[in-house]
């Protein structure tokens, strides 16, 4: 099997877009364990101009290491807004397959072999703690119930038939990210995850999810918050409305 430099065998150049605010504690363990993990995976910090110093660290991981990249944003902008420019920097840099992963720890790299290979029969892959083999490791009662209520939520008003729309572990092609354009994305926060996965399946391309194990960070803070919740719901609804009307036009 033929493995590219920067690849894994048959995908291409993969490039792990880890988004990072205030992730001091997180950020070097987290890109230890994907580079031992996925040797010829190239990773891309997208700082925010975090106040505890993750861009400086970040850097410094980034000057020992040809493998790891780091760029750097003016301000906290949301989730969303990160990966957007986290995948213009793939794409400018010719990378064939984006992974999304949180830095704090969640996400396990270990995982990662699991879901590049389940690209190989895919167009997205979810990395899925609410499909069988899925699990939760510590996280408090609260986040699984909003996890789990977004997802029926979501499932309720889009009709996705995905089971963890809002999960955060993800691996796209770049010619998925292509096809869904993203310049019509507006989505800030977490939101922005439900957002990407609808316009993906209704591009008619596939989406797979396969069983991860979650586990709640250790270090540092979420950056959930009332505004990301807020935002998530009215948008999920405003696009439950425009494909009901669609529907009706037609
Ligand atoms: N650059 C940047 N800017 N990074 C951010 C921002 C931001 O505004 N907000 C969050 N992040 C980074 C965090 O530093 C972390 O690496 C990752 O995004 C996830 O943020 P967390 O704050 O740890 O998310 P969570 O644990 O509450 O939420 C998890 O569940 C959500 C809902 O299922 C994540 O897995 C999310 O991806 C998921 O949508
Ligand atoms: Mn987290």
């Amino acid at each position: 099997m033929e493995t590219a430099a920067h690849g894994t065998p048959d995908l291409g150049r993969v490039l792990v877009i880890i988004p990072t605010y205030d992730e001091r504690e997180n950020i070097e363990s987290i890109v230890g364990r994907v580079r031992a993990a996925v040797p010829h995976v190239d990773v891309l910090v997208v700082d925010d101009n975090s106040p505890d110093g993750t861009g400086d660290l970040a850097d410094a991981l980034a000057d020992g290491d040809d493998h790891v990249k780091v760029l750097h944003r003016t301000a906290k902008d949301g989730l969303g807004a990160a990966y957007i420019a986290g995948f213009g920097w793939a794409a400018e840099h010719g990378y064939d397959v984006m992974v999304e992963m949180d830095a704090d720890g969640s996400h396990q790299p270990e995982e990662l072999p699991r879901l590049l290979g389940a690209l190989r029969d895919a167009d997205l892959v979810i990395g899925s703690r609410w499909v069988p083999g899925g699990k939760v490791v510590n996280w408090p009662r609260r986040r699984e119930v909003l996890s789990r209520g977004a997802n029926v939520y979501a499932r309720l008003v889009l009709s996705v038939p995905v089971h963890d729309a809002t999960g955060g572990f993800r691996a796209f092609r770049a010619a998925t990210l292509d096809k869904i354009g993203l310049e019509g994305v507006a989505s800030r926060g977490y939101c922005f995850q439900i957002d990407l996965a609808l316009r993906t399946l209704r591009q008619g391309l596939r989406v797979v999810e396969v069983p991860i194990t979650f586990h709640e960070r250790v270090h540092g803070q979420s950056k959930m918050s009332g505004d990301v919740i807020v935002e998530a719901a009215w948008r999920v609804a405003r696009w439950g409305v425009e494909a009901r009307a669609e529907r009706f036009r037609r």
